[in-house]
């Protein structure tokens, strides 16, 4: 699997999220199997470069390759300057958002609500690749299946973008107006992938190994990409990585392993925010980890009212070592359940 003519080493990729794909997260995925991370996009707005959240954004201190940037806009040549900016910022491939459906993008025409004008978004598309020509960075494009049902206009889209020299398109399995409602459709990302020669990769609603094996298989994509299902899971990456190779589950992680997995990432968090933002924007990611872990939600409450990182840190080890006195491995949602329900008893 190639990006142009840069090597990947596997067809599991980490689906940019906004305020969540941060660096440090895609560290960890990439740790953990995913062979390919898109950071949270940026705006093309000037004006908000120089910010903290775009500035943390844009910093890629020991990312490991390739390092690949998400630019969010509405005009051809903003789009086209932030590509450059970001390229002297060490990015390595460009892709342009045309797949969030977020308001906040959307009413400003930028996002999944591009694929609603489709001259713009071919200017959009043009006016990045000449941007990245001459730095040889390549460029690709995540989108929906279209504006919304009656207009599933993502092949046609994307015949246009590969024609423009986009190198690779990702396609989420829903309309702009489904939102994140309903499941993901992947006809729609097998019409494309059948249209395009460059690669394709299929993305929506993949959240185990089987469903992995056969969004592929339905698809005929070059690879998957994983949003959602990593978030307090990124081992999900070298669990479908293993799948797809052998036909056989990987048991799930140690609880210590787990921990030790948590921490460090952790520990690279608090490094890019600093203390306040850090151990705020850390609950989320021990939220999703421990949910569906026995005992999960209680301890989860607990922690939201921690203030400092040494505090967060300390609870958080202490609750895994507990686990890991009940537990070796982490247990499975079902699993879990069936304690929570064992204990309400
Ligand atoms: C919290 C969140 C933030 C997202 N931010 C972005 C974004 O910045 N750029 C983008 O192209 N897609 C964004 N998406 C969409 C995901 O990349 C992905 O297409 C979608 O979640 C479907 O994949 P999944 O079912 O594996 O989660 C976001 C999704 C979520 C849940």
């Amino acid at each position: 699997m190639h990006i142009g003519s840069i090597p990947l080493p596997n067809r599991l990729f980490a689906a940019p999220m906004a305020g969540v794909t941060d660096r440090p997260f895609r560290q960890l995925c990439k740790r953990l199997g995913a062979g390919y991370a898109v950071s949270e996009m940026v705006t093309s707005r000037k004006d908000l470069w120089a910010s903290l959240k775009t500035s943390r954004r844009a910093n890629h201190d020991g990312e490991v390759a390739p390092i690949a940037v998400q630019i969010a806009g509405t005009d051809a040549a903003m789009m086209a300057e932030a590509a450059a900016y970001n390229i002297e910022r060490g990015a390595q491939i460009i892709d342009i958002n045309m797949g969030c459906p977020a308001k906040k993008v959307c009413n400003k025409w930028a996002g999944s609500a591009l694929m609603q004008d489709e001259p713009l978004a071919l200017h959009i598309v043009e006016a990045v690749v000449a941007a990245c020509a001459p730095h040889k960075v390549p460029v690709t494009l995540k989108m929906r299946t279209g504006w919304c049902d009656a207009e599933r206009n993502a092949v046609r889209i994307a015949r246009a973008a590969e024609q423009a020299g986009v190198v690779m398109v990702t396609v989420h399995g829903r309309t702009r107006e489904q939102g994140y409602r309903g499941a993901a459709e992947y006809d729609t990302v097998a019409a494309v992938k059948a249209a395009l020669r460059i690669p394709v990769v299929a993305n929506g609603d993949i959240d185990t190994p089987e469903k992995a094996r056969d969004v592929l298989a339905a698809t005929g994509a070059d690879a998957i990409m994983i949003g959602r299902a990593a978030q307090g899971r990124p081992w999900i990456f070298r669990e479908i990585a293993h799948f797809l190779a052998t036909g056989e589950h990987l048991p799930p992680p140690s609880v210590l392993q787990a921990k030790r997995w948590l921490l460090e990432h952790l520990d690279e968090h608090y490094g890019l925010y600093g203390e306040y933002t850090g151990v705020r924007t850390a609950r989320k990611h021990i939220g999703w980890a421990v949910r569906v872990l026995p005992g999960g939600l209680a301890f989860r409450d607990t922690m939201n009212r921690l203030e400092t990182c040494e505090d967060q840190t300390r609870a958080l080890n202490d609750w895994f070592d507990a686990l890991a006195d009940r537990h070796l491995l982490l247990p499975t949602v079902v699993a879990a359940n069936e304690e929570c329900l064992e204990q309400q008893a």
